[in-house]
């Protein structure tokens, strides 16, 4: 089409304007331009390298992803877990984004980059245009010279055949992996534990706290327990929201009949949601209700944690507690169900 010319939409919107002069004018595409790739077979060869070394990279990030996946193994501290994750998140990102820009540079240098109008139909296309369509389709892929074009064509294949490893490898070497999900149903917490500040691990007294006030609590440790791995993962698990309320606003807790697992308006509430397992921390003195960040469930803290909004499915597990003869906090026992997302529960 010369750039002088209307297109076969312009032409279209011309009579419709002059049937309906109340409708606006179709302002119509552009004159084409012509690119330096369309004018200087120098300039396309030189992107053409361009994209094929774009492919090439790709390919060695997807090497190399599967490379740090087994060289640069978690080794069970945070800091051994932050490097073969930051590893392989770049690596996997260079992988996909180096397919990514490789397809935009390709079609935005070297495809032909000529308007084409499409007329719009009500219902489905005649043959005729359906046959016009594939006719385009079969155009677009001439264009795109990838018949033309060994080198790319057999860089991007190669990018595109690597890429699916960067995940497919970490998922088939997970399959008979430790899956054993009653470890869930336990906690730290027992009978006559205390209740103790996160993260100085300082025991609670009922008296600490007033009426409207929260604190995030774990399991009383010694303070060499609190630096041992086995109980900062365990404590993952066992971290509770205590939150005293007014007596007389206290609705419910979970208890069975007769006895009760709050403590002169003081209850406690495992911290991990009952949705998909975030934090749950933002609490609402007012409404006592507590708001997961992630998908916004919340529990209402004076209601036996139920929930009045968003995707969780349970209250969350309330931990039963009391006082000890030192006016101290102690859990009753552990919690009575899992903690944490419910298909742990089901899967017991
Ligand atoms: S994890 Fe809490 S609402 Fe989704």
């Amino acid at each position: 089409m010369s750039d002088n010319q209307n297109t076969p939409g312009q032409d279209v919107a011309a009579r419709d304007t002059a049937a309906h002069p109340e409708r606006f004018e179709d302002p119509g595409v552009p004159a084409h331009r012509s690119r330096l790739t369309d004018v200087d077979p120098q300039a396309a060869k030189r992107n053409e390298r361009l994209i094929a070394l774009i492919f090439g990279i790709s390919c060695v990030g997807a090497i190399a992803s599967v490379v740090v996946y087994f060289a640069v193994r978690p080794d069970g501290t945070t800091a051994g877990t932050r490097l073969s994750t930051a590893l392989l998140g770049v690596t996997m990102a260079i992988s996909l984004l180096g397919i990514g820009i490789a397809a935009i540079h390709w079609a935005k240098s070297l495809m032909s980059d000529h308007e084409h109008v499409d007329e719009r139909h009500t219902l489905a296309s005649s043959p005729e245009v359906r046959q016009v369509a594939v006719q385009h389709l079969a155009d677009g892929v001439e264009d795109s010279g990838i018949a033309r074009r060994g080198v790319l064509k057999g860089a991007a294949v190669s990018a595109l055949a690597l890429f699916p490893l960067t995940f497919a490898v970490p998922l088939i070497s997970s399959v008979g992996g430790d899956w054993n999900v009653s470890k869930f149903r336990h906690t730290l917490w027992e009978r006559n534990k205390r209740l103790a500040y996160d993260p100085t691990g300082r025991p609670i007294r009922a008296a600490d706290l007033t009426v409207g006030s929260a604190a995030h609590v774990i399991p009383e440790a010694s303070q060499e327990e609190m630096q041992s791995h086995e109980w900062i993962t365990e404590k993952a698990k066992a971290v509770v929201l205590l939150v005293r309320l007014n007596p007389e606003d206290l609705r419910s807790d979970q208890s069975p009949e007769g006895e009760t697992w709050s403590y002169d308006g003081i209850v406690a509430y495992s911290k991990i949601c009952t949705h998909v397992g975030c934090p749950v921390a933002l609490y609402e003195q007012q409404t006592h209700h507590l708001l997961c960040p992630c998908h916004q469930s919340t529990f209402d803290m004076a209601d036996g944690a139920k929930v009045v909004f968003g995707p969780a499915n349970r209250p969350l597990p309330q931990l039963p507690i009391t006082v000890d003869d030192e006016g101290y906090l102690v859990a009753q026992d552990d919690f009575a169900e899992p903690i944490g997302p419910s298909y742990w529960e089901r899967l017991k």
